[in-house]
C-alpha cells in the first residue's frame, strides 16, 4: 500500500543520517524528473522511475501528479518560542527612534512584557496560539519544529507553556519537540537583589527542571546566557542540572555580546549553540571541533534592523555543523517561514543555496537528535516532504518573498494540500 508522487521536475536533498559540515553542506543530491514512493509513514524510494525495484512498484496503489514541482525535505525549524500570548508590534517604532532591543528590555518591555501576557493567558489560549502558528509554519514548509517555554518564568507559568505544547502536538501538522527555557530571563519579582536572582536559579534547578523531566514535558533545556541576563556560570549550572535529569542542553549564545557562550555549549556537549551574532574566533574554533550545531537565526538580525549577522561563512569554512531557524517569537523575530530564513541566509550571510537547504533540513534535524529519521528524502526515513511550485531548488532563493510551497507531507500524510 503505497503512494507514488510523479511528474516532479526535481528532487533535491542532502544525504545522510547525521549533520554535515564544511564542503559536505554543499553536496545536495539532485534527481531530475524523478519519482518518490511513500509507504505508510516512510519513504520507500526516491529516484528515476525505471530504476524502481519491482516489489516497490507493485506496492503502489495511489498516485499523485506533482505538476512539475520540486521536492525538498520538509524544513526543520530547530529554534522557536511559539507558546506565547500578546504581541510587541509597538517596539518597532521605538527601535526606529534609536532604542536598542536591550534598552527596551531594560525599561520593562521586551521579554518581560510577553511574560505578563503569557502569565495571564489560559492554557487553552496558549494551545490555540501554538496551533495557529504551526498551521502557518506548515503552509510555509516546516514539518518539524522545536518549541521553547520561557515566557512563564514561574513554576506554574513554565509548566503551563510546556503542557500547551504537549496538547497542541495531538493536532499539530508540524511535529513538535519541546524545550524548557525557564532560564530565559529573571522574572520581574526576582530582579531586586543578587539573593533574589539566586533564588530563581534555585527554583529552576530544584523545582522546575525536575518536574519537567519527571513528566517528560521537554526533551531539551536551554538558557539565555547574555550580558544583563544569565552569566556563563549561571547558565552552566542550569544546563548541568538539566543534563543530570536527562534533558539535553541547547544554548542562546553570543547574541548581543560575546560571553563565551559558544565555548560553553561545545564544552557541555550541547545539541546547539544558537544566535552567535557576536561569536569570537575562539568560539568558532570550539564549535568547529565539536558535535554542537551552530544554529543561525538571520531573521532576528533582520527584524532587529541590525547589520550584524552571525559569521556563517567563517563557521562553515572552519568546519562547524551549521543549521538555520526562524527564532519565531513576538519580540525579535515574528516570523514562521523557513523560506524567508533560507533567503536571508543566502542574501545576508552569503551561504550558498545548497548550504542553506542542508542547514534548514538535515542539520536542524541533527541538532534535534532526529537526523536518523528526518531531514532528507531517503528510503527508510519519515516521509516529511515539501513540493515547491518551481522547476528546481535554486528558485527557493531566486524567487524570494513569496510562498513557493504548494504541498506538504509529514509522516506520509498530506498536511497541506
Ligand atoms: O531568541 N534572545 C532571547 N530570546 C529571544 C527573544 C525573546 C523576546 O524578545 O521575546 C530570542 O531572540
Ligand atoms: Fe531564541
Amino acid at each position: 500500500m503505497s503512494l507514488l508522487i510523479r511528474n516532479l521536475s526535481q528532487i533535491a536533498t542532502p544525504v545522510g543520517r547525521t549533520g554535515l559540515r564544511g564542503r559536505d553542506m554543499r553536496s545536495l543530491r539532485t534527481i531530475e524528473n524523478g519519482v518518490i514512493v511513500i509507504d505508510r509513514d516512510r519513504f520507500a524510494f526516491a529516484g528515476i522511475e525505471s530504476e524502481m525495484p519491482e516489489p516497490i512498484r507493485s506496492s503502489i496503489n495511489e498516485d499523485l501528479d506533482a505538476g512539475g514541482a520540486t521536492a525538498l525535505p520538509g524544513f526543520v525549524d530547530s529554534h522557536t518560542h511559539i507558546p506565547f500570548a500578546g504581541h510587541r508590534e509597538s517596539e518597532f517604532n521605538r527601535r526606529l527612534q534609536g532604542e536598542t532591543y536591550e534598552e527596551i528590555a531594560a525599561s520593562g518591555g521586551g521579554i518581560a512584557s510577553t511574560v505578563r501576557s503569557t502569565r495571564e493567558a489560559s492554557e487553552d489560549l496558549l494551545v490555540q496560539n501554538v496551533l495557529a502558528r504551526v498551521a502557518l509554519m506548515a503552509r510555509y514548509g516546516t514539518t518539524t519544529a522545536e518549541a521553547k517555554s520561557g515566557y512563564g518564568l514561574s513554576r506554574p507559568g513554565e509548566l503551563k507553556q510546556l503542557r500547551a505544547i504537549r496538547r497542541a502536538m495531538q493536532e499539530s501538522p508540524v511535529r513538535l519537540v519541546p524545550t524548557c527555557l525557564a532560564a530565559h530571563e529573571f522574572p520581574p519579582e526576582s530582579r531586586g537583589s543578587e539573593a533574589a536572582r539566586e533564588e530563581w536559579i534555585s527554583t529552576i534547578i530544584g523545582e522546575i527542571l525536575p518536574e519537567v523531566a519527571e513528566d517528560r514535558l521537554a526533551v531539551f533545556c536551554d538558557a539565555f546566557v547574555e550580558r544583563g541576563v544569565f552569566t556563563t556560570d549561571q547558565g552552566a549550572r542550569v544546563l548541568r542540572a538539566g543534563m543530570a535529569l536527562g534533558l539535553t542542553p541547547r544554548l542562546h549564545a553570543d547574541e548581543f555580546s560575546d560571553t563565551g557562550g559558544a565555548a560553553l555549549a561545545a564544552g557541555l556537549g550541547a545539541a546547539s549553540a544558537d544566535h552567535l551574532m557576536r561569536v569570537s574566533d575562539e568560539g568558532i574554533r570550539a564549535l568547529a571541533s565539536s558535535e554542537t550545531v551552530a544554529n543561525l537565526l538571520p531573521g532576528t538580525s533582520f527584524f532587529l534592523m541590525s547589520d550584524r549577522y552571525a559569521p556563517a561563512r567563517a563557521l562553515i569554512d572552519a568546519g562547524a555543523i551549521v543549521s538555520l531557524s526562524t527564532d519565531c517569537n513576538p519580540g525579535s523575530s515574528m516570523n514562521e517561514s523557513m523560506q524567508v530564513v533560507v533567503q536571508l541566509a543566502t542574501f545576508q550571510m552569503r551561504m550558498t543555496v545548497e548550504e542553506s537547504i542542508t542547514a534548514a533540513t538535515l542539520n536542524g534535524a541533527h541538532s534535534l537528535r532526529m537526523a536518523g529519521d528526518t531531514g532528507s528524502i531517503e528510503a527508510g526515513k519519515k516521509a516529511d516532504l515539501i513540493l515547491l511550485d518551481a522547476p528546481g531548488y535554486l528558485h527557493l532563493v531566486y524567487h524570494f518573498g513569496v510562498n513557493l510551497v504548494k504541498g506538504v507531507f509529514r509522516d506520509g500524510q498530506r498536511v497541506v494540500a
